[in-house]
């Protein structure tokens, strides 16, 4: 499995569209700022996550905050992604132990960037971001899962040096009606 920052491939030979341009040079150019999550990041990370998912789930949101956001645990991570003092993208993982069989490895669950700052480099710094967490809590391994049809994802991924890996997902409809514990 190829690590983030050290494989990653040429960029697609495509100028960014010329309002994104300035973006990508607030990227490098250190205004953007990428940072741990705070209470009230959550109204604009929910407004990015519900033009992606279509669906605003602000009880889910409070949960994932309680959850990845609030402490200071070192196997957790929840950044958000600050440009001009607006939040505009987020990211969030974790690492996970000897789950599936597997050493130690850092899980992103979550990558959003708002819609008309993308193609500006704020996804990457982002991933790098999580990855920086990751390695200072010790592992050397960074995993995700995506959807088969989401080819934008997909792309961003292997932008990064991300390949196949070993797992694979299984999944089975459990019938409602079955016995419940
Ligand atoms: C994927 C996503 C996070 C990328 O954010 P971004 O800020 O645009 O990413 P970057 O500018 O750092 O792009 C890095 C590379 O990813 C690839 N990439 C990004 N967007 C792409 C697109 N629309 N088409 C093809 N490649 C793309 C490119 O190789 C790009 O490098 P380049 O600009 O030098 O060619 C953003 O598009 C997004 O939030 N999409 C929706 C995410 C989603 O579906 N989330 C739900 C599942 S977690």
């Amino acid at each position: 499995m190829a690590q983030v920052t050290s494989r990653r491939r040429p960029p697609i030979a495509r100028p960014p569209p010329p309002g994104e341009r300035q973006v990508r040079g607030a990227a490098s150019a250190g205004a953007l700022v990428i940072r741990p999550v705070r209470r009230r990041d959550l109204d604009p990370v929910i407004a990015i996550d519900a033009v992606v998912t279509g669906l605003e789930k602000r009880a889910y949101w409070l949960s994932v905050y309680r959850r990845y956001g609030a402490g200071s645990q070192p196997e957790r991570a929840f950044l958000v992604a600050e440009l001009a003092g607006r939040v505009v993208g987020f990211v969030i993982g974790e690492v996970r132990d000897w789950e599936f069989g597997s050493p130690p490895c850092g899980w992103v669950f979550a990558i959003d960037v708002q819609q008309g700052v993308r193609l500006g480099g704020i996804g990457t710094r982002l991933l790098e971001a999580i990855a920086a967490c990751f390695r200072a809590a010790g592992v050397t391994k960074l995993r995700t899962m995506l959807t088969r049809d989401n080819t934008l994802i997909l792309s961003f991924f292997r932008s990064q040096g991300m390949m196949a890996g070993p797992l694979i997902s299984l999944e089975m409809d459990l019938d409602p009606t079955g016995p419940a514990a």
